[in-house]
Order: structure tokens, then C-alpha cells, then sequence
């Protein structure tokens, strides 16, 4: 196997592993490779939904897909109930998949959970010619490019993680829009995260819109979080994937933001994912 860095501080390829007969031995260099570097990408995989099901569950306990509909039904629509579908193919008018084709702003995944997963495995189908790119930031650099006076108060303070709204803007299933980010849903965790792997230390913003620094008027708090998301995305902790088919990126949501560029709705994309949840104790 060979792990080769994608950019200076985050991201590396690894080549010579097939995920779908990965050993023990081999899925260990993976996962310190992957707490090493944020993000892994894997290219050349041919996995169907079980297989990435199995190696994804390497990693931790799976989330089941977010779709709310009773198990017999999902068994039918699914090939495995741990593989969510995200694209803006549809089918018989409906999607197939989430996301769409819109652009989906900088987060990290399901932060406004009290325990957000730690990985996130992404396996790619089919990809558009054009846009749809994946970004990833690394919050540690962005962390230690603050300047004191703002990561003072990044040490004293706590953000509320709004859960009403996708990462791409749209409401979800079962809430309610509310008229301040102080009302809004979701777990509430410091803004620097102490990486619980490896120790290290990075700023945890979850995503800009609806967030809500606790304690603070509603004008301040906005304050703070655009001075602080001015350092979040800083072009030199961020590194771009560009997709080609058979694509596995593995991300550290613990360490990492990312997003996606929107593309042209006539072009087709299909990506398959699996969550990975914290595990318990
Ligand atoms: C995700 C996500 C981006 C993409 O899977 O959590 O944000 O490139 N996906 O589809
Ligand atoms: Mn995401």
C-alpha cells in the first residue's frame, strides 16, 4: 500500500488496496493513515452497497439511512439500510438520492447531534463533467491561524449546532423554521475541539448558518462566528476533490469541514455513503 499526501496539511491517496478484501493488517494502516491526514482517498474501488457497508463498518457502528419510513419498506428500496444514496438522478420524478444537485456550504456532518459521527466513508458512481467537487478545510490549521485576541474568545465560548436545516439550506422533515438562530435546534459543544484520537486541536464550527454562540445577543454572536468563519476556509488548508469514478474518501468530521460545488442538473451524479457513529463509552 502507498499513502502519498494530497496537499500540505490535509488529504492523502492511498493506492495497492482493494477495500472489498482489505485485511486486518491493511485496514490498520488505513485508519492511522486517516488520523493522520483528515482525509483518505482511495481510488479505482469496485464495491457494491454490502461491501461498502462492510468496510465502512470497519470504522465504528453505521447510521441507518436518515429516511423515515418503516424497515420493510427501506429493505425493499435499499440493498443495504447502512448505504445512503446522494444524487440528482431521479426516478419516476422522485429522487433517488439526497443533496440534489445544489451546492452544499462548508460543515461538518450532523454536528447539531451531541455525539456527530467521527468518519464519513463517500463512494462515487457516477460523477458530472463539471462541478460537483468536494472541499475539505482543516480546522486545526485554521485553528492556529487565528489571530490571540480571537482565539482567546474562541476558548471561552460555545456554539450552538442548528439540526432544522440540511447542508444544503433545505428544512427537515419534522421541524419547524424559527426566526433566530437563539431558537434554533441542535447540540450545543465548545468551539475548539480537542481531538479525541490524537489529541490535537481544532476549531469546530459545524456550519455558519443558524449557529448561535451561547450566552450572547443575537448581533454579537453573528459577529463572532463571521470573524471566526473568515479563518475556516482559508485557501491553504483547503484541498479540492476532483471526482472520477470509483472514488472512496474517508473524512475526519472531527478534524475537517467540507463542501460541495453545485453542478448542472442535467448532468448526472451518484455518490453512495456511509455514516460512521461514535462508538458508546
Ligand atoms: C456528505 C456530503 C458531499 C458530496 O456526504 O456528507 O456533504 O460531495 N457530500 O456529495
Ligand atoms: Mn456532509
Amino acid at each position: 500500500m502507498n499513502i502519498t499526501p494530497l496537499s500540505p496539511v490535509l488529504g492523502a491517496n492511498v493506492d495497492g488496496v482493494d477495500l472489498a478484501t482489505i485485511t486486518v493488517a491493511e485496514f490498520e494502516t488505513i485508519y492511522q493513515a486517516w488520523l493522520d491526514h483528515g482525509v483518505l482517498r482511495i481510488r479505482g474501488q469496485s464495491l457494491d452497497d454490502t461491501q461498502l457497508e462492510r468496510f465502512s463498518a470497519r470504522f465504528g457502528p453505521l447510521e441507518k439511512i436518515p429516511v423515515k419510513l418503516p424497515e420493510e419498506k427501506l429493505r425493499k428500496m435499499f440493498d443495504s439500510l447502512y448505504v445512503t444514496p446522494l444524487s440528482n438522478i431521479r426516478k419516476n420524478g422522485k429522487p433517488i438520492g439526497g443533496l440534489g444537485n445544489s451546492e452544499a456550504k462548508w460543515h461538518s456532518d450532523m454536528t447539531y447531534e451531541p455525539t456527530p459521527p467521527p468518519a464519513s466513508v463517500l463512494l462515487s458512481i457516477e460523477v458530472p463533467d463539471e462541478g460537483g467537487d468536494t472541499q475539505f478545510a482543516c480546522q486545526q490549521a485554521a485553528l492556529a491561524s487565528l489571530p490571540t485576541e480571537l482565539r482567546e474568545q474562541a476558548e471561552r465560548i460555545e456554539i450552538k449546532h442548528d439540526a432544522a436545516h440540511t447542508s444544503i439550506g433545505q428544512l427537515r422533515v419534522g421541524f419547524e423554521e424559527v426566526d433566530s438562530p437563539r431558537e434554533s435546534p441542535g447540540a450545543v459543544h465548545p468551539a475548539i475541539l480537542r481531538h479525541p484520537e490524537t489529541g490535537r486541536e481544532g476549531l469546530y464550527l459545524g456550519r455558519r448558518e443558524w449557529a448561535y454562540v451561547m450566552g450572547m445577543e443575537v448581533d454579537e454572536s453573528e459577529a463572532l462566528l463571521d470573524e471566526l468563519w473568515r479563518y475556516a476556509a482559508i485557501p491553504e488548508n483547503v484541498w479540492t476533490q476532483k471526482w472520477t469514478v470509483g472514488d472512496v474518501l474517508i473524512w475526519d468530521n472531527r478534524r475537517v469541514l467540507h463542501r460541495r460545488d453545485a453542478f448542472p442538473d442535467h448532468l448526472r451524479r451518484l455518490m453512495k455513503r456511509c455514516q460512521v457513529l461514535a462508538r458508546e463509552g
